[in-house]
This record gives structure tokens, C-alpha cells and sequence, in this order.
């Protein structure tokens, strides 16, 4: 029998309570499939802080990259806002990235049919929108030096360096090649330098691919296009920055951020976490949707296990949930036959498996 195991890092806010829905699933997939996963709990982010005065304890590096694969919920809180940004869960989860390796990060939107009508775009520009966003994770200007800050500036570079660049599009265009077999990369090689660089790069290693369609695209535009003509996108090849900012664009495409998973790989281990946050205000409450983690332990899966039936069935198990009505708070006024809370919703596509 397969075995895996999965470090776990539920965080904060409505974090344990989305992770507990995606192991319940975990669970029931295992037994159906044959599959036998074990978990080890981690702490990162303000409960880290709150238990340790560290939101990245050493402990939770070490677990982590001797673990298969990680799921995580999320991180982050009011609570822990004023302190310096180097104590702040959002400097513990970079460190994290970097510590991991984790260079790609995939970030898929796509809209399910029954909720083409929660997005704030028309359905006609958003039927059928299936994009996946690959974006760098560990350089750019979140990590470039030098940075700082003093009483009259603050500063940060953007670098990439050609291997940076290279490992990445390689990611994009082997996805390309399993999907719709194009590529968009996004830059601002008409401004920056760095962008000149990433392009020509980009170029050099899509010769590779002829089976691809490459196409570039300056962000700004890209920020337009993906509102105007999603349907036009298959992947997105995007540094750090731009991908932050553009994948937040495309998920608002299907209606809740509630719903999108995403996957971080690389060099080391792979993460796999819920495109959302921490939602501090509805935590405890029972209402967060957890279809997003639990589409990220289907992405898990897919792509650090290759147990791909087990992932369809989860990704099948969830349609059939949205087909069938059940719905959670966020989602109440589009096409509910029932408004589950958050552990109901976790029952339902259990049982749908
Ligand atoms: C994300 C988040 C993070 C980022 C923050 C919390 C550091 O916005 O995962 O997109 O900017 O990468
Ligand atoms: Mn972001």
C-alpha cells in the first residue's frame, strides 16, 4: 500500500478548521484508493508566535522538508499587525518558501459552471475560463538585494538571474504541454532591464518546446486582458510580483476566493495551501468554505504523488457538492439548495467519493 506523509500546517483564523475538512477527505480518498497518508502537525505564523516568539520555528523547517508533502491552511491575523515586519507571520511564511525551496508557485482559476454567475464578470466572458498562473516564488524584488529603509528612502531590486528564470519557464511549459499548450509570459520588458532579461530567456528556453504557443505580454496589459478576454489565457508565466498581483485578478474570475487551491514545488518538498487567507473575522464560526484545501490536498495528489484518480475523485466529489446545491455562507446567494456550514461541506464531498 502507497504510504505518504504529509506535514500539516493549519495556522491561523480559519486555518485549522479548513485543514481538519481537507483531511477528513484525505481520509476517505486513502481508503477508497488504497492509499495510507500520515500526518505531523507543525506550527507556523501567529500561533508560532504566540507559542514560540517565532513564526518560522525551526522545528516546523526540519518536519517540513523531511515530509512527503505539506498541506497548509493559512497564517496571519490582526493580532499580530504591529509587530516588526521582520516578527510578522507574512516574514515567517517567506522565510518558509525560501527555506523549502519552493520556486513555483501554481496558481490555477478556473470556473466551476454552476457559480458562473458569482463572479462579477458577465457569464459570457467567463464560461469556460481554465487558467493557470505560474508564478516565480522565491526571487524577484520580494527577495533581491539590496533592500532596506531609512528616514527618507526605502528601496528593494528586482533580480532574476538567468537559472532563476530558466527552471521556471521550464515548469510553465511542461504544464502547457499537459493542458492547452500555450504560454503567456508576463513582464515590463519595455521599462525594466530585469524584464529584457526574463524575456530573452524565455525565448531561449521555448525553442525547446515547439509543441507550445509563446506569446508575451506587459503586465499592465496582461491586468486588462485577464478582465476583457480571460478565455485568451491557457498559462501565465509571471515573476513574483506580478504573479502576486495577478493571480489575486484571476481568482476574483470565479466568484469566491473560497474555492482556489494552489501549489508551490520546487527543489526540496512541495506546499500545497488555500490561494486565501486567514479570514480572522468568520474564524471559529463554522462558516469558511474549505473547498479550497481540500482542492489543494487534490492538487497534492496529482502532483507530488501522482495518484491521479484519487485526485479526480476529489475534484468530481467537489463539482458534484456544487451541482447538487450545498453551498456555504459565501456562496449562499448562488443557486443554494442548502447553506452547509464548513464541516457539513467537508461531510458532503467525503461522501460524494
Ligand atoms: C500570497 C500572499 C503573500 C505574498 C504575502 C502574505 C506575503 O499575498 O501568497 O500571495 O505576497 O506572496
Ligand atoms: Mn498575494
Amino acid at each position: 500500500m502507497a504510504n505518504y506523509n504529509i506535514s500539516i500546517i493549519k495556522g491561523d483564523g480559519i486555518g485549522p478548521e479548513i485543514v481538519d475538512e481537507a483531511i477528513k477527505v484525505l481520509n476517505v480518498v486513502g481508503k477508497k484508493f488504497d492509499i495510507n497518508f500520515s500526518y505531523t502537525e507543525y506550527l507556523m505564523g501567529g500561533c508560532a508566535i504566540d507559542a514560540t516568539g517565532n513564526p518560522l520555528p525551526q522545528e516546523t523547517v526540519d518536519g517540513v522538508l523531511a515530509s512527503d508533502a505539506c498541506l497548509f491552511g493559512a497564517i496571519g491575523g490582526q493580532k499580530w499587525d504591529n509587530l516588526p515586519r521582520e516578527l510578522r507571520p507574512e516574514s515567517g511564511l517567506l522565510r518558509f518558501r525560501k527555506e523549502m525551496g519552493v520556486f513555483a508557485n501554481l496558481r490555477p482559476a478556473m470556473v466551476y459552471d454552476e457559480l458562473v454567475d458569482a463572479s462579477s464578470l458577465k457569464p459570457s466572458v467567463i464560461q469556460g475560463v481554465d487558467i493557470m498562473v505560474v508564478r516565480e516564488l522565491i526571487g524577484g524584488i520580494y527577495f533581491g538585494e539590496p533592500k532596506g529603509k531609512d528616514e527618507f528612502k526605502g528601496w528593494n531590486t528586482m533580480v532574476y538571474t538567468v537559472p532563476e528564470i530558466e527552471r521556471i519557464a521550464h515548469i510553465a511549459f511542461k504544464l502547457a504541454l499537459k493542458r492547452g499548450k500555450k504560454v503567456c509570459s508576463i513582464d515590463k520588458a519595455n521599462v525594466l532591464d530585469v524584464s529584457q532579461l526574463w524575456r530573452d530567456t524565455v525565448i531561449r528556453i521555448g525553442a525547446q518546446y515547439p509543441d507550445v504557443e509563446l506569446t508575451h505580454m506587459y503586465v499592465d496589459n496582461a491586468a486588462m486582458q485577464l478582465i476583457a478576454n480571460p478565455r485568451q489565457f491557457d498559462v501565465m508565466l509571471t515573476g513574483n510580483i506580478f504573479g502576486d498581483i495577478l493571480s489575486d485578478e484571476a481568482s476574483m474570475l470565479s466568484g469566491s476566493i473560497g474555492l482556489l487551491p494552489s501549489a508551490s514545488t520546487g527543489l526540496k518538498t512541495a506546499v500545497y495551501e488555500p490561494i486565501h487567507g486567514s479570514a480572522p473575522d468568520i474564524a471559529g464560526m463554522g462558516i469558511a468554505n474549505p473547498i479550497a484545501t481540500i482542492s489543494s490536498a487534490s492538487m497534492m495528489l496529482r502532483y507530488s504523488f501522482g495518484e491521479e484518480k484519487a485526485a479526480d475523485a476529489i475534484d468530481n466529489a467537489i463539482k458534484k457538492a456544487m451541482k447538487d446545491g450545498f453551498r456555504t455562507k459565501d456562496l449562499a446567494a448562488f443557486g443554494a439548495i442548502e447553506v452547509v456550514n464548513t464541516s457539513k461541506m467537508g461531510d458532503i464531498i467525503a461522501l460524494n467519493i
